[in-house]
């Protein structure tokens, strides 16, 4: 079974706790062993002080006498080096180790142990002694004094320390949840905004931002934000293209299912039998229509493409696309003549999408311009990039529709007679644009029309042409 990772709040809540446990466990470990070295010294003392004076009693010949029951009163005994011992009548005896034996023999000065006496803990110092009455082996003599207050004492702030230290960790864990709590407050209402966005599928819909909101999260929100309108407008534009792709393609089908109809009907009547010449006439309006809606698809296919993930980006020349986009011009329109001058310029860019743009280019020219004028193509290197400009003797387009002709399916009123479905230019703004680029339609002095694409080289700008073939 899986286990599900805990929330980013309790993660955090888990991690403040953490943070707060290692440092109060540290802290009251240093305290508690330094209260504990503290009280231990002060028994030592004491021991050394209480054996001092047991000596000197001792050495008087005197008795030590029994103690007085007090919990204060340091026990007392005198350790023979045989191991024997005496205590005071009445008092608890001391446990003699092997140690103590050691120290009775001569053999050390003097060790302190701590020992259990009747279920209560003491600590015991060993001194050994030597005196006129004890003889070459001396003796030794045994202080014991009561442990309990000082580990009553260091259980007590033990206790303490854990207390104190347990509420501080469960409020650092409180704590850390509710400040990353209120701190995630934003993030939430972020989540909730994807959330409505993905159940409703409205791209419409923005991620809200307040002022007082830290900058990851405006961060984030306003990335979402540019992610929600860059997919809302290509959907409007993927909306679009099909809606117009259908109202235009309805245009050739009708006229073609018309005439494929009229040959049925005189097919099934024998009487209204169409006279071969007509019926030839039909065909190639046919043919003629079928090429038309052929071409068309190609177009609304060629815009629906993502013009920037098709193909790969690489450096090349201007040029040499221009001259392959003139070559399938000539053998497309071999009745028309194209006059190519080429300057190299090396660009980055899609061959095949650029190559396709100008050949739209080309072929407006060509439609458009007399069969006795020839179609003027050039390319120019320029201080940002490089200019192609592709130039007619045609009817020229009107003022009012040069940025028009753009516009996907649109075509001048006079354009309307001819074949074309208003694709092309737009074909070529969507290339261009895709490549930082600009493209453009001016009149040609002495009539006719200039078709202008402009392409940046790589890190620079772009600068306005005025006149085909000519560098300003
Ligand atoms: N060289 C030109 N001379 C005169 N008019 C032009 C020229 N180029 C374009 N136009 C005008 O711009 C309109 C749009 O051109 P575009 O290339 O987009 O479409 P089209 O040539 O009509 O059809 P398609 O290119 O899709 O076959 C044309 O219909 C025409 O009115
Ligand atoms: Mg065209």
């Amino acid at each position: 079974m899986k286990l599900r990772r805990p929330s980013l709040r309790r993660r955090l809540g888990i991690v403040s706790a953490a943070a707060v446990a290692v440092a109060v466990v540290g802290v009251s470990l240093a305290a508690w062993l330094l209260l504990r070295d503290q009280l231990s010294d002060v028994v030592n003392e004491r021991l050394n002080r209480q054996v001092g004076f047991a000596i000197k009693i001792d050495s008087a010949g005197m008795q030590v006498p029994a103690p007085d029951g007090g919990p204060d009163t340091p026990l007392y005994q005198t350790v023979f080096a045989d191991g024997s011992w005496l205590a005071p009548t009445g008092q608890a005896a001391i446990p003699v180790s092997a140690t103590d034996r050691e120290v009775a023999r001569r053999e050390r000065y003097e060790s302190t142990e701590d020992v259990k006496i009747n279920s209560t803990s003491y600590r015991v110092l060993t001194r050994w002694i030597h005196t006129k009455q004890t003889g070459p082996n001396g003796r030794a003599v045994q202080i014991a004094i009561d442990l309990s207050e000082m580990n009553n004492t260091l259980g007590r702030f033990g206790l303490i320390l854990a207390l104190t230290g347990s509420v501080g960790i469960i409020a650092a864990g409180v704590l850390g949840y509710l400040l990353t709590r209120a701190g995630l407050r934003p993030v939430d209402r972020v989540i909730a905004a994807a959330e409505h966005v993905a159940s409703t599928q409205d791209l419409r819909a923005a991620v809200p931002v307040e002022s007082n909101d830290p900058d990851e999260v405006t961060r984030v929100a306003d990335s979402m934000n540019s992610m929600l309108s860059a997919l809302d407008a290509s959907r409007e534009a993927q909306r679009r293209l099909v809606e117009d792709a259908s109202h235009e393609l309805a245009t050739p089908l009708t006229s073609l299912r018309t005439n494929v109809d009229l040959m049925l009907r005189a097919e099934n009547h024998p009487s209204r039998r169409l006279a071969p010449e007509d019926r030839q006439r039909l065909l190639i309006d046919v043919q003629a229509q079928m090429r038309e809606l052929d071409h068309l698809i190609d177009e609304v296919v060629e815009l629906a493409r993502d013009p920037r993930s098709d193909e790969e980006t690489t450096p090349l020349d201007l040029a040499a696309v221009v001259r392959s986009a003139v070559a399938r011009a000539r053998t497309r329109t071999p009745q028309v003549e194209f006059q190519i001058d080429a300057e190299s310029v090396e660009i980055s860019g899609r061959t095949g999408a650029l190559e396709r743009a100008v050949l739209n280019l080309l072929d407006n020219a060509a439609k458009w311009g007399p069969a006795d004028a020839p179609v003027d193509v050039s390319v120019r290197r320029q201080a940002s990039g490089a200019v192609v400009c592709v130039a007619d003797r045609g009817p020229g387009v009107p003022t009012a529709d040069l940025q028009r002709v753009f516009e996907r399916f649109h075509r001048a009123p006079e354009a309307r007679s001819m074949p074309g479905s208003g694709l092309g230019l737009a074909i070529v703004r969507q290339v261009v644009l895709a490549h930082g680029g600009r493209a453009w339609l001016t009149p040609r002095d002495g009539g006719g029309t200039q078709a202008w694409i402009e392409l940046p080289s790589p890190g620079r700008g772009t600068a306005r042409l005025s006149e085909c073939g000519l560098t300003h």
